[in-house]
């Protein structure tokens, strides 16, 4: 069981390091957005990857659903079709090759949450807890109670432990 729970946690860290990559990457090609708004940070992108595959990096596909953070098409098309370095979204599998990879699985997420970011939970904040929803429920429905789902069950206790971590 510690040995199930550390792994875990080391593919969270990881895919926190490669959303931090994914982060920088982002912030340098679009600085004049300005800060309109917080998007997820890496402990929250770490706790989504947690709570939808166990931050499995080697996940394949499942019923659509695609990556450690289980991405589907229209997913990464609403949030712009990012691609591999070099790749184009017009090449057939760009979809596949960004999900199936952490940098830019995450630059999916980052996007995704620039575009559909609001307070799900209607406390007064955008904050990781409704990345958590919007990642779950899409950017349409993410005011629908998910509460007894194991998802989001995971994520919530994932995020009280790295805060705890942080202090
Ligand atoms: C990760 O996903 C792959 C593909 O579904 C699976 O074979 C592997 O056992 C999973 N790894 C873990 C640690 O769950």
């Amino acid at each position: 069981m510690a040995t199930t729970s550390s792994l875990a946690t080391a593919a969270v860290l990881l895919l926190a390091a490669a959303a931090a990559v994914a982060s920088a990457v982002l912030t340098g090609s679009s600085s004049n957005k300005g800060d309109v708004l917080q998007g997820p940070d890496d402990l929250c992108l770490g706790c989504i990857c947690e709570a939808t595959t166990n931050c499995n990096l080697t996940f394949g596909c499942s019923r659509g659903l695609c990556g450690p953070l289980l991405i589907s098409q229209p997913y990464w098309k609403d949030a712009g079709e990012p691609t591999l370095q070099g790749d184009s979204p017009q090449r057939e599998g760009a979809y596949f090759r960004c999900v199936r990879d952490p940098y830019c699985a995450a630059a999916t997420v980052r996007q995704y949450m620039n575009k559909f970011a609001q307070d799900c939970n209607v406390n007064g904040h955008v904050e990781c807890d409704d990345f958590a929803r919007i990642h779950y429920l899409g950017g349409y429905q993410c005011n629908l109670p998910m509460e007894s789902l194991l998802y989001y069950q995971v994520f919530r206790q994932c995020l009280n432990s790295v805060q705890q971590l942080n202090g």
